[in-house]
C-alpha cells in the first residue's frame, strides 16, 4: 500500500496582495497533515473520506441556474488531482490502473469544526504525491507544486496557491505566484502537452525557502469561528473597483511590507520582521476599510491586541474573517501569561509547529 502525507499551512502575511503574480506573501507548513493511502484494485476505483463524507454541496445560482461552488469540496481536488497526474501519466506512456483512494485527515475534524489550516490544498498535494509513487514518476516539489496548482485552476480556485507551495516545500517559505492567464493560454493551445508545461518556466512564480533566525518563535491563536477563504478572495475582488487607486496602492505597499520582511528574514532582524508583520496587519485593517469586507474580526482584534500587550507582533493569518491569527516572538519573552489572556478571552492557542520536509 502507498501512503502520503501533506501538511497543512499557515499564512504569515501578504494576503490578498498575493493573489497578484509577482507580489510576495510569507507562509508556512505546520505539523498537522493529511494522509492519502492507494491501493492497487481491479475494474473498480473508489474514493473514501471520513472526514468529508457529510459535507455539504454548496451551490449558487447563476441566471437561475443551480451552479455547484466546487471550490469548497475536497473531492473535487481530489478528482482533478488524479485527472492531471494520470494525464501526465499517460504522456510518459504509462498504462493507467484501478485503485482505491482513501483520506485521512487531521486538518478537519469530522464534527466539523474548520481550523483554515488548508485541507483543500494538503488533499490535492497528498494525491498528486500517491499517485506519483502509483505510476512510478519521479515527484520533485517543482512538479508535486505544478499539477497540484493545475489541478486547483481547474476547480476555478481563486487563490494563489501559496497553501499548495507551503504544503509541498515545507518550512517557512517566501511566494509569489505565476501569471495564471499564461497558463490557461498553454492549456489552451492545440496539442497542449503537460509534460512540456511542468518542465517549463512558468512566469512570475517563485518560491524560496526562508531560515527563521533561532529566537524566533511563532504562536497561533484560534477565534473559533470558521471563515470562506474563497468567498472573501471574491469578494475583495468584486469591491475593490470602488477605489482602484487604493487597492493598487495596497499591493505596492504589501510587496515593500513583505520583501523587507523576507530581507529580515535573511538578516536574522527579529526586529525588522515584527516592524513589518504590524505594518502588515494595518495595510490589512485599511483595505478591508476601503473595500468594507471584514478580513479582522473583532475576536482577532482581541487576539491581536492581547498578544501585543506580552510584546507580541500580531495580525490576523489568511484571509481573516474567522480562523486564527499569528503572532511573532522573540523567544527570551515569557508566553504563559498571554495563553491565561487568551483564555479569558475565549481565543484557543492551537499547539503547531513549522513542519520542515527535509
Ligand atoms: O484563509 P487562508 O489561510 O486560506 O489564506 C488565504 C490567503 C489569501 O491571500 C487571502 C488567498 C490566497 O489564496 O492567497
Ligand atoms: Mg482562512
Amino acid at each position: 500500500m502507498i501512503e502520503v502525507s501533506a501538511p497543512g499551512k499557515l499564512y504569515i502575511a501578504g494576503e490578498y496582495a498575493v493573489v497578484e503574480p509577482g507580489h510576495p506573501a510569507i507562509i508556512v507548513a505546520v505539523d498537522q497533515f493529511i494522509t492519502v493511502s492507494l491501493e492497487q484494485t481491479k475494474n473498480v476505483g473508489s474514493i473514501t473520506s471520513f472526514q468529508y463524507g457529510n459535507l455539504p454541496i454548496l451551490w449558487r445560482r447563476h441566471n437561475d441556474q443551480l451552479v455547484l461552488d466546487k471550490r469548497e469540496n475536497p473531492f473535487h481536488y481530489i478528482l482533478a488531482a488524479i485527472t492531471l497526474t494520470e494525464k501526465y501519466a499517460k504522456e510518459l506512456n504509462k498504462s493507467l490502473a484501478f485503485f482505491s483512494l482513501t483520506v485521512d485527515s487531521e486538518l478537519d475534524s469530522s464534527n466539523g469544526r474548520k481550523y483554515g489550516l488548508g485541507s483543500s490544498a494538503a488533499v490535492t498535494v497528498a494525491t498528486v504525491k500517491a499517485l506519483c509513487q502509483f505510476y512510478e514518476l519521479e515527484d520533485t516539489d517543482e512538479l508535486v507544486f505544478k499539477l497540484a496548482a493545475l489541478a486547483h485552476l481547474s476547480v476555478k480556485s481563486n487563490g494563489s496557491c501559496g497553501d499548495v507551495a507551503a504544503s509541498v516545500y515545507g518550512g517557512w517559505i517566501a511566494f509569489t505566484t505565476f501569471d495564471r492567464e499564461w497558463v490557461t493560454s498553454q492549456q489552451e493551445k492545440r496539442n497542449y502537452s503537460i509534460k512540456e508545461l511542468i518542465e517549463g518556466d512558468w512566469p512570475c512564480l517563485s518560491i524560496l525557502s526562508l531560515n527563521p533566525p533561532v529566537d524566533l518563535r511563532l504562536v497561533i491563536g484560534w477565534t473559533g469561528s470558521p471563515a470562506s477563504t474563497s468567498d472573501l478572495v471574491d469578494e475583495v475582488t468584486s469591491k475593490r473597483r470602488r477605489d482602484q487607486q487604493a487597492y493598487e496602492q495596497f499591493l505596492e505597499d504589501s510587496k515593500q511590507c513583505v520583501n523587507l520582511m523576507i530581507e529580515g528574514f535573511q538578516t536574522n532582524d527579529i526586529l525588522l520582521i515584527q516592524q513589518q508583520i504590524r505594518r502588515n496587519r494595518n495595510l490589512l485593517v485599511k483595505m478591508s476599510q476601503d473595500t468594507g469586507v471584514v478580513i479582522e474580526t473583532p475576536a482577532l482584534t482581541q487576539l491581536c491586541n492581547v498578544a501585543e500587550q506580552y510584546h507580541g507582533a500580531a495580525k490576523s493569518s489568511g484571509a481573516g474573517g474567522g480562523d486564527c491569527g499569528i503572532v511573532l516572538f522573540n523567544r527570551r519573552e515569557g508566553l504563559l501569561p498571554l495563553m491565561t489572556a487568551w483564555e479569558e478571552e475565549g481565543i484557543t492557542n492551537l499547539p503547531l509547529h513549522v513542519y520542515n520536509t527535509k
